[in-house]
């Protein structure tokens, strides 16, 4: 079996893994952070988002193996000294959730939307969570909680 090491929110993991092991699986199972939600088989809801080396991936989407050496940030690692990152902040600001099962994604996601788009309006945020699906359909919160994550990140 192959031995993967990554560092995944700051802490530098290794494991021994079934080739096959997709990254989420190993997030969820072998790290036991389940924050990262699995939502599909189909690689269409995004509730897997996850950033590796700073961009948004469908966890689901990749082998763990391939994710060996690299940088992983998962929903658990947002957070610094017990202060939420600002775009969790302002997901609870605007009511950007409703049963909350999407939301990790959407929030990775967005992360990496407002890396790409420091000021972006409306069109662009729908756009860009093309890949994220709230089965709550409470789109319009999240995108006004984007914005207000974009404006107060100085976008
Ligand atoms: S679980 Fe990965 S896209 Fe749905
Ligand atoms: S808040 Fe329920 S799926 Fe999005």
């Amino acid at each position: 079996m192959p031995t993967v090491t990554m560092t995944v929110n700051g802490k530098q993991v290794s494991a021994d893994i079934d080739p096959r092991t997709l990254l989420a699986d190993f997030i969820r199972v072998n790290l036991d952070l389940t924050g990262t939600h699995i939502g599909c088989d189909t690689s269409q809801c995004g509730a897997c988002t996850i950033l590796v080396n700073g961009d948004a991936v469908k966890s689901c989407t990749m082998l763990a193996v391939q994710a060996d050496g690299a940088e992983v940030t998962t929903i658990e690692g947002l957070a610094e000294n017990g202060e939420m990152h600002p775009m969790q902040a302002a997901f609870k600001e605007h009511h950007g959730l409703q049963c909350g099962f999407c939301t990790p994604g959407m929030v990775m996601s967005a992360i990496d939307l407002v890396k790409r788009h420091p000021n972006p309006d409306e069109a662009t945020i729908r756009e860009e969570l093309d890949g994220n699906i709230c089965r709550c359909t409470g789109y319009h919160n999240i995108v006004k909680a984007v914005k207000a994550a974009a404006d107060a990140t100085g976008g």
